[in-house]
């Protein structure tokens, strides 16, 4: 048995600032022996993305109390028995555990595993199991089969991917979700190729990895838009030759920039108005991709006859459609190579201690990724 110190949100929509309504409780929990084909993993870092904001919010509905965090790097300390992975080996965690089998498996399309997603929304680990235990005997649910803002956790071996152990966990850990789902937003839903035009709204984490990977792809022209100046001013840094500010004169903005409209367009903020401009912004024949997860029942409003006439592609990406074991050693590979600085994602470090603090500066646009390090 092991104890360990995790942030556990105890309710959701608690208003913010954070920092003072405190939504997530620094907590010693017990956590079990894994079980077979489980790994006990000493997190060494975990990354606070919109996602868990969502859910402190209330936006995304999930079972509490919860153990959050879910783009982590770490060390196995123990296995459940899974002959695969072997204490020492370095893991990163993808937040959908991939049954293997599923016929979504079996497609190629590990991303809508069905007993991944059943799990994910049960708050269970894949085998249906909750390992954590608080002094009460409550069992906080796990978070997307991940749960890393603690120094330990159990996940499935279908959650963990190996890798390179000199990486330091700081920055693999922004492969399990924001590279992920940025990147492979670009490669693979967007299909970005050389030459393409590319616009990019919202330059968080996930935004601003997609930016990379299609300027890596060889897109001939990104631009990015975001509310925020600095986000701006940053995606020029890492390749943007045009930046817009966020709001409704984005679109026309955006297809003066291009002539009429970018060919692949990405939207990441998980607002859904922002969605309908990204369509907009979209040149005819091109591809509109949304990786943002607004609240359930937000609908959307779209010229209908625009898809057929203008022969529009309007496609949903989750984790980046990428094939986590396929795919993060292919973008850390990248990211050696200098294809992929997406060292340039991590703008804060924090201790566990500061986490309602972090999601303070997500929620005021002030940070890109943090990382809480152990
Ligand atoms: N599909 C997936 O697999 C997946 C994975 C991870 C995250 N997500 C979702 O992707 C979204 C982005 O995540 P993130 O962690 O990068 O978030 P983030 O908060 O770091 O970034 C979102 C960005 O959008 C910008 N923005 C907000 N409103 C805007 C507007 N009106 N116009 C232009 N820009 C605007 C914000 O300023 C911010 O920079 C969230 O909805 C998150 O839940 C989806
Ligand atoms: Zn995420
Ligand atoms: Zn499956």
């Amino acid at each position: 048995m092991t104890t360990t110190r995790a942030a556990v949100l105890v309710e959701a929509g608690r208003p913010a600032p954070y920092a003072d309504s405190r939504p997530l409780e620094i907590t010693e929990l017990r956590l079990d022996r894994p079980g077979p084909g489980e790994l006990l993993v000493r997190v060494g870092a975990a990354g606070l993305c919109h996602s868990d904001l969502s859910v402190i919010n209330g936006s995304r509905v999930r079972p509490l109390p919860m153990a959050l965090g879910h783009e982590a790097a770490g060390e196995v300390v123990e296995t459940g028995g899974d002959s695969e992975f072997a204490p020492g080996d370095h893991v990163v965690m993808a937040f959908v555990p991939a049954c293997g089998h599923c016929d979504r498996c079996v497609a190629g399309r590990p991303a809508l595993c069905g007993p991944g997603a059943q799990a994910n929304g049960a708050g269970t680990l894949l085998s249906g199991s909750r390992r954590f235990t608080a002094p009460d005997g409550t069992q906080p649910h796990h978070h997307l089969g991940v749960s890393a803002f603690s120094e330990y956790t159990i996940v499935s071996a279908r959650s963990a991917v190996k890798v390179d152990a000199d990486l330091p966990h700081e920055i693999a850990a922004l492969f399990g979700c924001a590279v992920l789902t940025g990147a492979g937003a670009a490669l693979y839903s967007a299909e970005v190729r050389p030459g393409d035009t590319v616009a990019v709204f919202g330059l968080g984490g996930v935004g601003l990895a997609a930016l990379l990977a299609a300027k890596a792809a060889g897109a001939s022209s990104i631009i990015a838009i975001d509310v925020v100046r600095e986000k701006r001013d940053l995606a020029v840094k890492l390749g943007a030759a045009h930046t817009v500010a966020g709001g409704p004169d984005a679109v026309e903005a955006v297809r003066e920039l291009t002539g009429g409209g970018a060919e692949k367009v990405i939207d990441t903020t998980g607002v859904v108005p922002v969605l309908e401009q990204a369509y907009a912004a979209t040149r005819a024949g091109g591809v509109t991709v949304t990786v943002g997860l607004p609240a359930p029942g937000v609908p959307l409003t779209l010229p209908a006859l625009s898809l057929v006439a203008e022969e529009r592609t309007l496609r949903g990406s989750y984790l980046g459609s990428c094939v986590p074991r396929r795919d993060v050693p292919r973008f850390i590979g990248m990211y050696r190579s200098g294809a992929l600085p997406v060292d340039a994602l991590l703008s804060h470090r924090l201790g566990l201690d500061e986490v309602n603090e972090g999601f303070d500066r997500l929620h005021g646009g002030e940070a890109v990724r943090q990382v809480v390090t152990f």
